[in-house]
């Protein structure tokens, strides 16, 4: 902290967290934006679903389906879907007032004050940043399967989580643990406890020094790789739903019952269950806010903008909830706890489709890499964002010459996202993420709210229907939601947040480039 800060900090603490940048200020940042408006309704869908489709449906269907819900996963998709339209109309307001090239962090800057906009941007490191590993950890599932499937096996403990029992070495094969009966060890059977996870580390790694060398963000290869995910997506749903209109008897006994008895334990089955779920699935549907952040280069972001995010959004919501309805006829629920449940539904269809389990992985992997890509891109943006205010150190704003990248900040993050991803397991990894994510959908709710009082003559290209019931319900349906997760998770929530805000007053409060410029 320099002398002139010094001087300031007692100052007025109180003012300084609720200083904001004025609408007007962050619309002039943006204004001499040179970007060219070419995105038209159908680019936004394209970079919606680009985003959104992922490790969430690829991954952790299975989980939610086999310890939650049941075949009444299908309508966690559903609860979770209508939770993020709920958000999404706030979203396509704020990026009808602020149509900038930011995000969530931007709005609350320029709404809630500086306290807001930290608290943001340490929500955002668990939806970008930690849900970049989470992915990085479904991705490993995927290949390991492939890998396998070309004979080429890594040992298992470098394929899971560190600490963690993955199964059991019998007769020289590996049966993982999901598969033990009762939760025992087989007999005979020697415990392989993870080391760390190679394959996500791995991943990370070279995304992350892709990143530093620079990614054209090209939309065609946008559009490519969106492209191969629907169409893995929209075969599974055809091939696998032509199976079982075929042989329904066989099929149909899987979905009875469609939501099992509650255990007695929290959201283990009946409707809590469902719930629970839903905060689980929800994980896919992130990422559907960031058509929001291409305001400035949509042709018409007042019709656009909302078509963007909403038609993701449905788009989105449909394909899940086949997919889903597929998937558990495929294979009883029970057996859905697997790093692939989507190959594994394809191999209970019969060897005469091994090409497609092949497309599927395949598919899978292209998609998430470029889910990982985009996550970790965002998550150095926002980093970038803050530094450039000043509320974390400026090296995360430092460029490199040659690359025009934020370097440092890449270095960071990636090596963040890697190290998270290789030790920690995925549904603690991802619980959080949608923890956080609810909890910065919440906020951005309560944004439209508060700035439709106190800035009600800014000029809004969109506005939420219902006003303000519906945000109201979006504050309440993710607060909701974030209640169904495990006192676990909720309690490092809390921990991480306390520590972010014990870093705001250590650091932020006192370097703020809004705080100094009033000094
Ligand atoms: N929605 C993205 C996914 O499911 C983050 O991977």
């Amino acid at each position: 902290m320099d002398q002139k800060n010094a001087a300031k900090p007692g100052a007025s603490l109180a003012g300084g967290m609720m200083r904001r940048k004025s609408i007007e200020q962050v619309q002039a940042e943006y204004g001499t934006s040179e970007l060219k408006r070419t995105l038209g309704p159908i680019n936004l869908i394209f970079l919606g679903i680009g985003c959104i489709i992922g490790a969430g449906i690829f991954v952790r269907t299975g989980n939610a389906a086999a310890l939650h819900a049941g075949p009444g996963v299908m309508l966690s998709f559903l609860v979770a879907g209508l939770v993020c339209a709920f958000a999404g109309l706030c979203y396509a307001e704020l990026a009808s007032v602020l149509p900038v090239s930011g995000s969530a962090y931007t709005y609350s800057y320029a709404t809630l004050g500086e306290f807001a906009a930290w608290i943001m941007g340490a929500l955002l490191l668990l939806e970008y940043g930690l849900a970049a590993s989470v992915v990085a950890v479904g991705w490993s599932g995927y290949a390991v399967s492939l890998m396998h499937d070309f004979g080429i096996n890594i040992p298992p403990e470098y394929t899971g989580p560190a600490g963690h029992l993955l199964g059991a070495m019998v007769n020289g094969e590996f049966v993982p643990a999901t598969t033990f009966v009762n939760g025992e060890l087989p007999a005979g059977g020697a415990a392989v406890t993870g080391v760390f996870n190679l394959p996500a580390l791995a991943v990370s790694l070279t995304l992350m020094l892709i990143l530093v060398v620079g990614v054209s963000e090209s939309a065609n290869f946008n559009n490519v790789i969106v492209l191969i995910k629907v169409a893995v997506i929209v075969a599974f749903i055809a091939i696998g739903g032509m199976a079982i209109l075929g042989d329904i008897p066989k099929y149909a006994p899987n979905w009875d019952p469609f939501i099992p008895e509650p255990t007695g334990e929290q959201g283990e089955y009946g409707i809590g269950g469902v719930l629970r779920a839903a905060s689980i699935v929800f994980f896919a549907y992130i990422g559907f806010e960031a058509v929001s952040t291409a305001g400035q280069e949509a042709k018409n972001p007042k019709r656009d903008m909302p078509i963007g995010i909403l038609g993701s959004l449905i788009i989105c919501t449909i394909l899940y909830m086949l997919t889903a309805a597929v998937l558990t006829l495929l294979v009883n629920y029970t057996e859905l706890n697997t790093p692939a449940p989507v190959a594994e539904a394809v191999n209970r269809l019969g060897p005469e489709y091994g090409w497609f389990k092949m497309a599927v992985k395949i598919g899978a992997i292209a998609g998430l890499t470029s889910v990982i890509l985009v996550l970790m891109y965002g998550q150095t943006r926002v980093f970038y964002a803050m530094a450039r205010d000043g509320l974390i150190p400026g090296l995360f704003a430092s460029v490199h010459k040659g690359f025009k990248t934020p370097w440092i900040n890449t270095l960071i993050v990636g090596a963040l996202v890697s190290i998270a991803a290789a030790v920690f397991d995925i549904n603690t990894l991802g619980d959080l993420t949608s923890v956080g994510t609810l909890a910065a959908f919440a906020i951005v709710c309560f944004t439209v709210i508060y700035l439709r009082r106190t800035r009600p003559d800014l000029e809004r290209g969109f506005t939420v229907p219902l006003f303000p019931v519906l945000p109201a319900i979006g504050i309440l349906s993710c607060l909701g939601l974030i209640f169904t997760v495990e006192q676990r998770v909720l309690s490092f929530f809390g921990y991480f947040l306390a520590g972010a805000i014990a870093v705001y007053f250590v650091y932020g409060v006192w370097n703020s480039k809004l705080g100094r410029a009033k000094a």
